[in-house]
């Protein structure tokens, strides 16, 4: 029978209840398709300054190198936010990242029926729905680039610097037209290239790679213009490419337009097959250890790794099809960090 070893985070806060859930579902599932799992709990987070006084020890990311993926909760909370920056349990996110060489970020944003009343948007908008996956850069550009502050001839300046290769470029883009090809074959690239010149080399690499995916449909957006038309026309994405810093910006107003951030899941990849798995939401330290948090957006990560890195399709479909019955049933999230919509009489 298949085993695979999964590297679970549990983190902080609500992180090791979730994660609970998440490895439940995989077990449940796995003997219903005839395979199984190994997990292998790695400290990570603020728990592991406690226990041994850095946020990722060496055999945290030993384990997580020796596994088929990696599920994550969530890390950090208040007991930690006045530590020095290198100290602070998100270091063992970025810490992680790193290590797997986790450059692609996976993000679906998608209205569910369900709660079509919970989203911010216009009524007609939200009774459309929306279904789209944002594929952010994950590992250079701005956040990564030369950064600094000097004195000029107007006194103390800052600067960051976005630079990107051809081969981070490429890689990333490779990634958005698979994931296309595998959905409404739609791949939409947001950039600023009209002014900025590491974008123009991103949409000239996006156009060569174009010519090698003729089934998916190709365009380009500049990000201003992407911002409105997410709140405006959500429907018309489907698979969306930007990088690391747009994503960033770009990635939180899709969630939050679903007016259920507790629900959505997300995956980073890297070159392997191995990805690290985990809910968009942190760590909810106002109601953990409370039986309140709600494992959905874990569980949907947990398809998310039997779909893109255990190459089991089926027993993921089967798991977001469960999901969607609970939610039709009327069990609701138990909070969502947006208030329902209130009537408008404008809108009437
Ligand atoms: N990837 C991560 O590990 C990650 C991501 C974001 C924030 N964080 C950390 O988490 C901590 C708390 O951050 P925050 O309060 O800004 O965001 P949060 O997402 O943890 O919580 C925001 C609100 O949503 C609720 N919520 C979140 N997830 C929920 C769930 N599964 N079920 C029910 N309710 C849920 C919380 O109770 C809270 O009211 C901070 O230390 C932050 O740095 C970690």
């Amino acid at each position: 029978m298949k085993n695979y070893t999964i590297a679970v985070i549990e983190g902080d806060g609500i992180g090791p209840e979730i994660t609970a859930a998440g490895m439940q579902v995989l077990e449940a599932v796995g003997k219903k398709y005839g395979f199984g799992f190994t997990f292998n709990k790695v400290l990570a987070g603020g728990c592991a300054i406690d226990k041994v006084g850095v946020p990722l020890p060496e055999e945290a990311v030993h384990t997580c190198l020796e596994s088929d993926s990696v599920l994550l909760g969530a890390v950090g909370g208040p007991k930690w936010d006045t530590l020095p920056g290198h100290l602070r349990p998100e270091k063992a996110l970025l810490g992680i990242r790193k290590a797997l060489e986790l450059y692609a970020n996976l993000r679906p944003a998608r209205l569910l029926p369900e709660l079509k009343g919970a989203c911010p948007l216009r009524e007609a908008v939200a009774e459309e729905g929306f279904d789209m996956v944002i594929v952010r850069e994950l590992t250079g550009g701005m956040y990564f680039g030369e950064s600094g502050r000097r004195f000029g001839l107007g006194g103390e300046e800052a600067f960051d610097t976005e630079c990107y290769s051809v081969a981070e470029i490429e890689r990333i883009g490779v990634i958005a037209f698979e994931l296309a090809r595998s959905r409404r074959k739609n791949l939409i690239n947001i950039d600023k290239a009209n002014v900025l010149e590491s974008s123009r080399l991103w949409r000239e690499v996006m156009h060569r790679l174009k010519e090698r995916y003729p089934d998916v449909q190709y365009s380009d957006m500049l990000v201003d213009n992407a911002a409105m038309q997410l709140i405006r026309d959500p429907k018309q994405f489907d698979v969306v490419v930007t990088s690391n810093m747009f994503g960033d910006i770009l990635s939180d107003e899709a969630s939050q337009i679903t007016g259920s951030i507790g629900l959505l899941p997300s995956a980073s990849l890297g070159e392997t097959k191995r990805g690290l798995y985990e809910p968009i939401h942190g760590s909810a330290p106002d109601i953990a250890g409370q039986d309140k948090a709600n494992p959905i957006a874990t569980v949907l990560s947990c398809a998310m790794m039997l779909r893109l890195s255990l190459d089991q399709p089926e027993a993921a479909q089967d798991i977001d099809d469960a999901v969607s019955r609970v939610l039709a049933k009327g069990c609701a999230p138990p909070t969502s960090p947006l208030p329902a919509k209130r009537p408008s009489p404008a809108r009437k």
